[in-house]
């Protein structure tokens, strides 16, 4: 479109507190519940916590801000997506193409994101009918999910038996479709101001269960809460020196707060002018790490101890929560309603974070293509289930997710990261970035912030990034 033509009415979110919410859903996820403890798992529990507080303070934080206030700016010089607000900072044509990173990484994580997604609508509906219910023997869960996610062989998931799969599939792929086809306030805005408040109302009836569960089974003695609580908040300084612990800690940072990828960029652009930027950054963030910390953590990773013992770094990044939950709606009154209420609200939490990974794709269309809206979500829905139908018939177990997840899911985004990064401390300015950052805004960004966005974030990531790959090879 040219620039001359009038602007058709753009769309905008319809209150602050809708698009904190919407931020807020994107950022909540299965990141949170299940990708935090599995991480944290796999890393050692204690040692993971150090090397993940310094990653969200050296990067999640600032870079969460500079986001919001590229995108805010871009919005206003009339573009929406990643490769449009890129070009409009840094007038260069390569420009565009660190833009279209930004649009495949979150689309690439659809793919598989969603597939995780419907095995939480099948967990609530398996809840439902009764069919999850099989007393406290935590070998029975671990055979449940093992048949149920058809762990085994290339297409599994597709054999007679696990059609049922490919229903719930698709009954996400199309909810997920419809909220994209209304578009940013109709579907994603109103849907997230209903789900966020049911999910923490849910997540907090879970906590209080896991906590009081003290010592199940007494002839395991150290398999109890504080045992679980011990495992994650004990810090393990040794582990300080594994590049890993460091790389995995800024990914899950990254990942957790839909940070690195465009797209706040895409949802920043949908403001007006003069929202404010920096609360609305700071209250999505802590949102996010008041989900992740004070619940995903305090459920999942101790239930997991209490049930699964020392083997939790044995389950997958996404699979502990599956294998571990199911224990505690076991031992608790009701177990059948929480446990199909918590599964349904994981359910809702991984429907507002997809949707905000298909979004950057739709304003590339819609921008860089001319394509209407709802064009653009039926091209999309269809690119998208044509690739989650290739990682449900080439995903052997976990193996496949898992390592899609390490690559994109980590790699990639880290990339990304520093591209941003760079973009807004060299190329956007810092000292324009204050300007900008505050137009409208209630709180100051520390200056200092400034400063480690210019020099320290990139650094960080470059340091981390080199020691891993010296390691690995
Ligand atoms: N932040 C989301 C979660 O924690 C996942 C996500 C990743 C969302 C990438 C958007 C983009 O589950």
């Amino acid at each position: 479109m040219s620039e001359a033509s009038p602007q058709p009415p753009r769309d905008q979110w319809g209150s602050r507190i809708g698009v904190i919410l919407a931020v807020a859903g994107s950022a909540v996820g299965l990141g949170n519940f299940l990708r935090f403890p599995g991480q944290a798992a796999q890393n050692g529990g204690g040692a993971f916590m150090i090397p993940y507080f310094v990653a969200l303070l050296v990067l999640g934080i600032p870079l969460c801000w500079a986001e919001w206030t590229m995108g805010r700016y871009g919005g206003r010089l009339g573009f929406n997506s990643a490769p449009g607000v890129y070009s409009a900072i840094w007038r260069n044509r390569f420009a565009k193409y660190f833009g279209a990173i930004a649009v495949l990484i979150p689309l690439v994580i659809y793919m598989y994101y969603v597939v995780i997604e419907a095995w939480c609508l099948g967990y609530a509906l398996s809840y439902l009918s009764g069919s999850l219910m099989k007393g406290s023997d935590p070998a029975a869960y671990e055979e449940f999910f093992g048949n149920f996610v058809g762990a085994g062989e290339h297409g599994a998931l597709l054999q007679p038996g696990n059609r049922s799969f490919l229903w719930l599939l698709g009954a996400t792929f199309l909810l997920n479709f419809v909220l994209i086809y209304r578009g940013v306030n109709k579907g994603i805005e109103t849907f997230c101001r209903f789900a966020m408040p049911l999910m923490v109302i849910c997540a907090l009836c879970v906590l209080v269960r896991v906590l009081t569960l003290g010592t199940p089974d007494p002839s395991k003695p150290d398999q109890s809460v504080i045992g679980g609580l011990g495992f994650m908040w004990n810090p393990d300084f040794q582990a300080l020196s594994n590049p890993q612990t460091w790389l995995a800690a800024s990914g899950q940072i990254f990942f957790s707060l839909s940070v690195g990828f465009g797209i706040i960029v895409n949802y920043a652009s949908y403001l007006r002018e003069d929202d404010d930027v920096v609360l609305s950054g700071l209250s999505a963030s802590s949102m996010n790490e008041f989900f992740e910390v004070c619940l995903g953590g305090l459920i999942t990773l101790p239930a997991a101890f209490i049930f699964l013992g020392t083997a939790v770094a044995g389950f997958g990044t996404f699979g502990l929560g599956f294998n571990a939950l199911p224990n505690v709606f076991a031992a608790m009154p009701g177990g059948q309603f929480f446990g199909f209420l918590w599964f349904f609200m994981l359910f809702l939490a991984a429907v507002t974070s997809s949707v905000s990974m298909l979004q950057p794709a739709i304003a590339f269309f819609e921008e860089g293509l001319g394509l209407k809206r709802h064009a653009s979500a039926s091209i999309l829905g269809l690119i998208a289930a044509i690739g989650a139908g290739f990682i449900v018939y080439f995903s052997k177990g976990l193996v496949a997710l898992d390592t899609f997840d390490f690559w994109v899911g980590t790699g990639l985004i880290y990339l990304l990261a520093m591209i941003q990064a760079v973009m807004y401390g060299w190329i956007f300015g810092i000292d324009r970035g204050e300007e900008e950052a505050h137009r409208g805004a209630h709180i100051r960004i520390p200056r200092f912030v400034q400063f480690m966005l210019k020099y320290v974030t990139p650094l960080y990531l470059a340091v981390i990034f080199v020691a891993f790959c010296w390691q690995n090879v």
